[in-house]
């Protein structure tokens, strides 16, 4: 494998250093192509271009795999809880017992929200969208904790902001449940894991102190919150590491990348999946009309929850997603006919070529929004369990851009606006 690639610009030829990864990915390093060229390149959407090195999280689109330092999504799913997964992304290893202990007692201190910071979450609006609230209340934190401003003096500082973004998010994620309904905020036992703690928060009532959630719901939740934890340079993440790339503190940089999940065509699309599929049911339910309006290029509908920007094979979290989705809708009992049109729906696009040509697979969020409303959650909720399952991976990708030093972010652009031109006065415009 050659360590250079040689380009040849107006006769010139320049030497350009190749980078190759642990995985066998290859790049070409364009530190230095402007300075000898005068060149820069432009990739709208960096679909080609490599933001970062990293050692979190990889993933191979075409052959469908995840890895999390080094541990296939498969066995982390089966086999961890959602903070030992946590655990992995931000410190690299796996917990052992006595890691993992600390590390959920240090949680467990942090699980309350400061009475004033519930002050201000009792004035948003009862109806207003819940990633607003998320992303306000996360920002809000740094103002309880000035403390924590400062992300690049302070280790210990930043530690103790890590554990209390990844206590108060649950707390936080439950007390937006809980508006949206009504009810009285319930607060975090510590006496449960992190999983059972966010449901009873959640399904829990004040007047029901023995409220236990069913171990099937527990366990689905705990495996929805591992499939999310991270997913590499996506738009979240990216956003998360361009906003603390300025030494932005961690609340506000989180609070952007939850800002940037929002968007329908990143963790928005989840709730677009049930919003589409109830819009199928009210038009009647013909699955059929619905798939060659996604495939007409003069018609402006996409097939929510299908496609992928890396992903040209099945999401591998599609595949854990969906067997838990069937376990939870059998042990549920639940018979919904927009789960019927979403399983007609995945059927006649697996097999349609358009689908199958462009490798448009269902993505993970085409089930989780199906196990998110079996579980009762409201639609526009779901992207909040989105962002309380990716918190740990936005975390350990702001960590890394920070531990390794990086510069502030700041892409290039090719202007293609007007040539100088006179200023014109008001009077002559
Ligand atoms: C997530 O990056 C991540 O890692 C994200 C994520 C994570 O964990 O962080 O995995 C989570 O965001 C999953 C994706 C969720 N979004 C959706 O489900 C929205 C619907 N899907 C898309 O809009 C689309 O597939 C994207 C945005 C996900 C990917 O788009 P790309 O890679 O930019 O693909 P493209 O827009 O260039 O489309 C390629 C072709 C086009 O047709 P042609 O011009 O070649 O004829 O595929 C078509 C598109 O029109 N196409 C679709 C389609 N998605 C792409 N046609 C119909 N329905 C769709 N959903």
């Amino acid at each position: 494998m050659s360590e250079t690639v040689k380009i040849i610009l107006e006769g010139k030829e320049i030497e350009l250093p190749v980078i190759l990864g642990s995985e066998g990915e290859k790049a070409i390093d364009i530190n230095k192509l402007r300075d000898l060229t005068g060149y820069i390149t432009l990739d709208i959407g960096y679909k080609n271009t490599g933001a970062t090195t990293s050692k979190i999280t990889f993933l191979d689109g075409e052959e469908g795999i995840l890895r999390h330092r080094g541990y296939s999504i498969e066995e982390l799913a089966d086999k961890c809880s959602f903070l030992e997964v946590s655990y992995l992304l931000l410190h690299g290893e796996l917990p052992t017992e006595a890691q993992l202990k600390d590390f959920e007692d240090k949680i467990s201190e942090h699980t309350l929200v400061n009475e004033g910071l519930e002050a201000m979450f009792k004035a948003f609006p009862t109806g207003s969208h819940p990633m607003g609230q998320l992303s306000s209340m996360i920002s809000a934190l740094s103002l309880f904790y000035p403390k924590s401003l400062n992300p690049h003096r302070d280790e210990d500082a930043i530690n103790r902001t890590v554990i209390r973004l990844l206590a108060k998010m649950p707390t936080i994620c439950a007390m937006i449940y809980k508006k949206r309904h009504g009810h009285p905020i319930v607060f975090p036992r510590n006496n449960m894991d992190y999983v059972t703690n966010y449901l009873n928060m959640t399904f829990g009532q004040v007047t029901e102190p023995d409220y236990t959630p069913d171990p099937v719901i527990v366990s689905a939740m705990n495996k929805l919150l591992i499939l999310h934890a991270d997913h590499e340079q996506n738009c979240s993440a990216s956003t998360v590491r361009m906003v603390g790339s300025s030494q932005s503190n961690l609340y506000s940089s989180i609070s952007a990348g939850i800002n940037a999940l929002w968007g329908p065509l990143h963790g928005g699309a989840n709730q677009e999946v049930l919003e589409m599929l109830e819009q199928i049911k009210e038009d009647g339910g013909d699955v059929e009309k619905w798939i060659n309006k996604a495939k007409d290029k003069n018609d402006s509908f996409r097939l929510m929850g299908f496609g992928h920007r890396v992903y040209k094979n099945f999401d591998p979290r599609a595949k854990i997603i969906k067997k838990a989705c069937d376990d939870v809708l059998e042990k549920l009992g639940v018979s919904d006919p927009i789960l019927e049109i979403a399983k007609k729906l995945e059927e006649t696009a697996l097999n349609d070529p358009y689908f199958v040509e462009r490798k448009l697979f269902p993505n993970v969020d085409f089930y989780s929004g199906i196990i998110y409303r079996a579980l009762g959650f409201p639609t526009d909720f779901f992207t909040v369990l989105f962002a309380l399952g990716r918190l740990p991976g936005w975390i350990s990708q702001w960590q890394e851009m920070r531990r390794e030093k990086q510069p502030i972010a700041r892409p290039r652009q090719i202007y293609t606006g007007e040539a100088p031109r006179p200023f014109v006065a008001m009077k002559d415009r």
